[in-house]
């Protein structure tokens, strides 16, 4: 007997809120797939979809009870039914997945996968909508579902900076540089060797990232003011924290020729504030959003084709720093993420959830 359908539900204003819903299967639409969620990762880059929610569009990708929300997450699933006349049971894809055991989708066949054409996700970017197909089992899943869309991200910005000429700065300084995503820009920018890459953490984290030796410095965040740092500085930030990007636009003044603003990973603190800061105003960096551009100045396969030299590289070398921990079931799935909204798991952890 198949196991029971569920959803794992937070609740919009309070994450820390937190239910297990069973979802009975509902007949399909004629041109409809059902497909069964294998497993997905869960890291602080979800946490920030669930805060960024309502202002994003992150609620709407799965539909769930008023005041509740269904968190996307990546991963791998298979069909469990179809209805879709080039779409059999028992194909693989590799996308945006719910929380949740199962999902439903109104697939149109592409020649990787397919393309979500539900309603209620036209308005959402592209590159959330794609699926590709998967043959058989991959080599490496777990990293996979873990940093495809983490590192596309940081490739993207590594792609950004050398297109500006890192805005002329000496130094690049993330923030969060404990981070997955921040982790995979270290790894670019200090193979390509053109800025000294500094990292500002917690001091908890301080030692990890010290071990990764990406980074030419690794700074608590109460150290730096009194660091001494190559000028001009381009800040790449993930932490999101307003506090932190006061300290870093005055400690800098001038010398901030650049505020790239990428997530949100110290979601608790004070947010992000923009105004009356001395240096490079903040810029927001949405992934999908350069991808479109990079899609259209490269053409079809241009960007997966650049992509491909660098990811082997990174997924190899991830396993030196990232240990994947594979956690089953409802209960696991709910206490994974509250280890990660509450920051309790170690950088070096990466969880995969099989529900
Ligand atoms: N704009 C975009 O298109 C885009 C795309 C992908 C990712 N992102 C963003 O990049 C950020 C990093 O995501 P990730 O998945 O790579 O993260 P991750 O690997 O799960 O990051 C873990 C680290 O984040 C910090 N952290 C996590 N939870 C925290 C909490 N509750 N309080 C304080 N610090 C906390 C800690 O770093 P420290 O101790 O070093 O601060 C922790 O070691 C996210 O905000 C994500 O949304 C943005």
């Amino acid at each position: 007997m198949s196991k029971p359908a569920w959803d794992f539900i937070v609740g919009k204003s309070d994450l820390h809120q937190t239910r297990v819903d069973a979802a009975p299967t509902a007949d399909l639409a004629e041109g409809d797939i059902r497909l069964r969620v294998e497993s997905f990762a869960l890291t602080a880059n979800n946490i920030t979809y669930a805060v960024y929610g309502d202002r994003m569009g992150y609620w709407k990708f799965y539909p769930a009870p008023e005041g509740w929300g269904r968190i996307p997450v990546w991963g791998y699933a298979v069909v469990e039914a179809s209805r879709h006349p080039e779409i059999a049971v028992g194909q693989r894809f590799f996308g945006y997945v719910p929380m949740s055991t199962h999902m439903t989708a109104t697939p149109r066949k592409t020649a990787t996968g397919f393309f979500e054409t539900s309603p209620w996700r036209a308005e959402l970017a592209a590159a959330y909508n794609q699926y590709r197909a998967v043959e058989g089992v991959e080599a490496h899943e777990d990293e996979q579902s873990l940093l495809y869309p983490l590192f596309m991200t940081s490739w993207l910005i590594d792609d950004m900076l050398a297109d500006n000429g890192c805005y002329g700065a000496a130094s690049v300084v993330l923030s969060s540089a404990s981070s997955k995503t921040a982790i995979g820009l270290a790894h670019l920018l200090h193979r390509a060797g053109k800025v000294k890459v500094i990292g500002l953490t917690s001091p908890g984290n301080a030692a990890f990232v010290e071990s990764l030796g990406d980074y030419d410095q690794v700074i608590p965040y109460a150290g730096l003011g009194g660091a001494a740092i190559d000028e001009p500085v381009a800040y790449v930030d993930f932490a999101g924290n307003a506090g932190l990007r006061s300290a870093v636009h005055h400690r800098f003044g001038e010398a901030l020729v650049h505020d790239c603003v990428v997530g949100g990973t110290h979601w608790e603190a004070e947010p992000e504030s923009h105004h009356g800061l001395p240096g490079a105003p903040p810029t927001f960096f949405f992934a999908p959003d350069r991808i479109k551009k990079r899609r259209e100045d490269w053409g079809p396969g241009g960007l997966e084709a650049r992509f491909a030299e660098a990811w082997p590289v990174f997924i190899a070398d991830s396993t030196r720093w990232m240990k994947v921990e594979r956690r089953n079931g409802p209960d696991a799935v709910r206490q994974t993420y509250l280890d990660v909204l509450d920051a309790v798991a170690s950088p070096d952890q990466g969880f995969i959830c099989t529900p």
